[in-house]
C-alpha cells in the first residue's frame, strides 16, 4: 500500500491530450520515486474531467490545458454528491449551479446552457469547489500566458505547452515536490528518526524507556501489552530539536503550521488534553472580568467552565428541544439576532458548530451578524473536524463560515488519539502573546509527543485522502439509509424528520451531517438496554448515546464498509424482529420545557463563594454554586449564581422517576452559595 500520486491531464484535442501524457509518463522512472505509485488519468473533456475528480479521491493534481473548450452545461451539470445534506440536491451541486443562475430564464435556458464559457477560471473554480486542496497547473501557450495567470486564481504554477511536450521533467519534478510538501509530517517523521536513533534513555518519564516495567516480575506484562515501540517513544520532556508546545518552535512549530495550511487559517495550535481544554484558552484568551458573552446554553460544560474562570458574563441562548425524539437543535437564528442587537457590547459569541446528533447550524448567518457589530464568534467544533474536507459538509463549515476561533476534537471523528484538539485561529485581531500565557496555564509542560504526532498524521491524511475518504463514508451512509428505507420499523431519521420536530429548521437553514446516524427506534418495543446490548454481541458496537426512542451511530474515517454492512445486518434482524430481547417498560418523555437562565451576577462570583450542600427538594431562593445537568438531554438546568425556582425543582422531579444522570447532584444533595451568618 503506497500512496498514490495520480495526475488528472485535461485537454479536449485528442492528439494532444495523448501527446502530453505520454511524454509526462515517459519521465516518471527518471524520478526514481518507488515509495510513491505516480499514475495518469486522462480526460478530454470538462464534464468528464469534473466527474474524475468527484469520483476518484486518489487524483492529487490537476493539468490543465487552457485551450479546452468548455460549455455552460458542464458546469451545471453536477452528478449528485453523495450523502447530502438536503435530500433533494447536494450544496456542492447547488453552489456550482448557483453561479450561473442569473444566466438560466426559463427561455434561454438551453441555449445558455450550450454557450461556450468565456473564462476557463470558471472551471478551475469548479474544481476547487470539490477539492480546494488539489493543486491544478496550466498548460498555455506564450502570448496568452500573463493573462492566463491573472485570470484564473488559485492555480498552481503556469507552464508553456510546448515546453512540457520537450521538457516534460519541468512539470513533472514540481508536480512531485508540490505532493511531498503536502504530504509531509513534519514533526512526526523527525520525532521517528530521534526514537530510532537515540538507543538508552537517561531523561524522564522514570521508566527509561520501559526498562523499569520489562524487567519487573510485577508489571512486564503492561510492557508486553503495548509493545515496545510505546515505551521507547514515550519521551514527555522537551527534546530541542523536536521543540516545545508552549513555544511552538522547530518540528511542532511546523507541524502546527502545516495544519493552518491545510485548514486555511492564520494560525493552528495543537493541545493535548482535549477541547475540553481549547475551549477553555479560547475564553480565558478572549474574556476579561465582566465581559459579556453569549452562549448557547447547550454548549459542552467546558465552555461554562471557561466562562467560570474567565469571571465573564453570560448571555444564553435558549434551548430548543424536542422530548418525543430528546435531542435539541441549534437555537433559533432570529433569538441569535435579538441577543446581538441587544448586547452589542458582547465581545464573543460561542456556538457549538455542529450537535452531538449531526444538527448543523448555518454560521455564516452568525458570523455576518456578529462582526457587523464587532463581536468575535467562536465555533466549537468538537464533533466536525472533517467538516472542510468534503464540499457536502462544507457549507456548513465553522472555517469556511469565517469564525473566529474553532476547536476540533481531532480524537473524536478523524484519525487522532484520544485527548488529541487543535485551536484554529482566524481572527486578525489575536492576541497571540497573551494566548501563549494562558496556554501554559492550562498546558502541560510534559505533553505526550505520541499525540502530538498523531495530530500531526491527523492533517497529512485529511489533506491527501481526507475527500476520498468522506466520499465514500458518504456514499456508504446513503445506500444504508436507501436499503433501510424498505425497513417495516427502524428509520434513519433525515432532514425532513427534523423539520417535522423543529419548527426552524427549514426558515434557520439548518443542515445535518449524515456521518451522524441517528435511528428512529421508537416503533421497536425492546428496552433501550437491549438494544444495546444485543448491538454490541452482534457487531461489537459501542452506540454513541441513545435516548427513549434513538440510537445514535457516529460513523469517524475509521468507519470501513463492512462495519456499516455489519450494522445492517443487525439493524435488519431488529427490524424483522429476528431476535429474542426484552420488552421496554413504558417511559413517559422527558418535560419540553427547560426553565430559562435568570442571572443577576457573574457566575464566578457564587462559584468561587463559600459553598455548602443541601437537599436539591430543598433549594428554592437560594444560589446555586455549581453547574446541575441532567443526561440527557445534557443541557444545563442551573448554572452557578443562578437563584433555584419552584419549575426547576419540578424539572428535576419528573427527570427522579426516570433514573437520569444529572451532574452536580452528589448523594441528593447540591452546593448553593453559603448563608452569610
Ligand atoms: C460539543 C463538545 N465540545 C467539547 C467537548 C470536549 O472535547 P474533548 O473530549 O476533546 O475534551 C465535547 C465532548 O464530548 C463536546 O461534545
Amino acid at each position: 500500500m503506497r500512496p498514490h500520486l495520480k495526475i488528472l491531464v485535461i485537454e479536449d484535442a485528442v492528439d494532444l491530450l495523448e501527446q502530453i501524457t505520454s511524454s509526462i509518463g515517459n519521465t516518471i522512472t527518471y524520478f526514481d520515486r518507488s515509495d510513491v505509485e505516480i499514475s495518469l488519468l486522462e480526460a478530454n473533456s470538462v464534464a468528464k474531467a469534473l466527474q474524475f475528480v468527484r469520483e476518484d479521491g486518489d487524483i492529487q493534481a490537476v493539468v490543465f490545458s487552457w485551450d479546452v473548450v468548455a460549455k455552460v452545461k458542464e458546469l451545471t451539470d453536477v452528478v449528485p454528491l453523495n450523502g447530502v445534506l438536503n435530500e433533494n440536491t447536494s450544496p456542492a451541486a447547488e453552489s456550482v449551479s448557483s453561479q450561473n443562475a442569473n444566466e438560466k430564464t426559463t427561455s434561454e435556458k438551453s441555449s445558455a446552457r450550450n454557450a461556450i464559457i468565456d473564462n476557463n477560471a470558471r472551471v478551475i473554480d469548479a474544481i476547487k469547489r470539490i477539492r480546494p486542496e488539489l493543486p491544478v497547473y496550466v498548460l498555455g501557450d506564450a502570448v496568452k500566458g500573463l493573462d492566463i495567470v491573472n485570470q484564473a486564481n488559485g492555480i498552481e504554477s503556469f507552464f508553456y505547452r510546448n515546453d512540457i511536450i520537450s521538457d516534460p521533467e519541468s512539470i513533472l519534478g514540481y508536480i512531485i515536490n508540490d505532493f511531498d510538501d503536502r504530504n509531509e509530517t513534519p514533526f512526526w517523521t523527525e520525532y521517528k528518526d530521534y526514537v530510532v536513533e537515540s538507543n538508552d534513555s537517561w531523561h524522564t518519564p522514570g521508566h527509561s524507556g520501559g526498562a523499569s516495567f520489562r524487567n519487573s516480575p510485577y508489571i512486564s506484562d503492561f510492557y508486553r501489552f503495548f509493545g515496545r515501540n510505546v515505551f521507547v517513544s514515550d519521551l514527555s520532556v522537551s527534546v530541542d530539536s523536536l521543540g516545545s508546545l508552549s513555544d511552538g518552535t522547530h518540528a511542532i512549530g511546523k507541524a502546527q503550521a502545516a495544519v493552518a495550511n491545510t485548514f486555511e487559517v492564520r494560525h493552528s495550535y495543537f493541545v493535548t488534553n482535549g477541547s475540553s481544554t481549547s475551549n477553555k484558552i479560547i475564553l480565558q484568551t478572549l474574556l476579561r472580568e465582566g465581559d459579556k458573552v453569549i452562549a448557547d446554553r447547550n454548549c459542552h460544560k467546558s465552555v461554562h467552565y471557561g466562562i467560570i474562570q474567565a469571571r465573564a458574563m453570560p448571555v444564553y441562548l435558549d434551548s430548543v428541544f424536542n422530548p418525543e425524539y430528546g435531542i435539541f437543535s441549534p437555537p433559533r437564528m432570529a433569538q441569535i439576532k435579538q441577543l446581538i442587537e441587544e448586547n452589542t457590547d458582547a465581545k464573543l459569541i460561542v456556538l457549538t458548530g455542529c450537535t452531538y446528533d449531526g444538527l448543523l447550524t448555518d454560521l455564516k448567518q452568525v458570523v455576518n451578524l456578529a462582526h457587523e457589530h464587532g463581536i468575535k464568534v467562536f465555533i466549537d467544533e468538537a464533533w466536525f473536524a472533517y467538516s472542510l474536507f468534503h464540499p457536502a459538509l462544507r457549507d456548513y463549515s465553522a472555517i469556511a463560515a469565517g469564525a473566529d476561533y474553532i476547536t476540533h476534537s481531532a480524537h473524536k471523528v478523524v484519525s487522532a488519539f484520544s485527548q488529541a484538539s487543535f485551536i484554529h485561529v482566524n481572527d486578525p485581531d489575536f492576541d497571540k502573546d497573551f494566548f501563549k500565557e494562558v496556554f501554559a496555564i492550562h498546558t502541560s509542560t510534559s505533553p505526550k509527543y505520541q499525540l502530538i504526532a498523531s495530530l500531526d498524521v491527523c492533517r497529512q491524511q485529511l489533506e491527501m485522502e481526507g475527500y476520498k475518504i468522506l466520499n465514500e463514508l458518504l456514499s456508504n451512509v446513503a445506500e444504508l439509509k436507501s436499503q433501510m428505507a424498505k425497513f417495516k420499523r427502524l428509520k434513519i431519521l433525515s432532514p425532513s424528520d427534523f423539520s417535522n420536530m423543529f419548527s426552524h429548521f427549514e426558515s434557520d437553514n439548518i443542515g445535518h451531517d449524515p456521518l451522524k446516524i441517528l435511528i428512529d427506534v421508537s416503533a421497536l418495543d425492546y428496552s433501550n438496554q437491549e438494544i444495546h446490548r444485543f448491538l454490541m454481541d452482534e457487531v461489537g458496537l459501542e452506540i454513541e448515546k441513545f435516548t427513549h426512542s434513538t440510537i445514535l451511530v457516529l460513523l469517524t474515517l475509521g468507519g470501513m464498509r463492512s462495519k456499516i454492512v455489519r450494522l445492517y445486518n443487525a439493524l435488519k434482524r431488529l427490524d424483522d424482529g429476528a431476535v429474542n430481547l426484552s420488552k421496554r417498560k413504558s417511559k413517559s418523555p422527558l418535560p419540553a420545557d427547560i426553565p430559562p437562565i435568570h442571572l443577576d451576577d457573574l457566575p464566578s462570583k457564587a462559584f468561587f463563594s463559600p459553598r455548602e450542600a443541601i437537599p436539591w427538594q430543598n433549594s428554592v431562593g437560594r444560589t446555586a454554586a455549581g453547574l446541575i445537568t441532567p443526561y440527557p438531554p445534557g443541557i444545563p438546568l442551573i448554572v452557578p449564581g443562578q437563584k433555584v425556582e419552584q419549575a426547576h425543582i419540578d424539572y428535576l422531579q419528573a427527570l427522579a422517576s426516570q433514573k437520569l444522570t444529572v451532574q452536580g447532584i452528589y448523594d441528593g444533595e447540591i452546593y448553593v452559595v453559603a448563608d452569610q451568618q
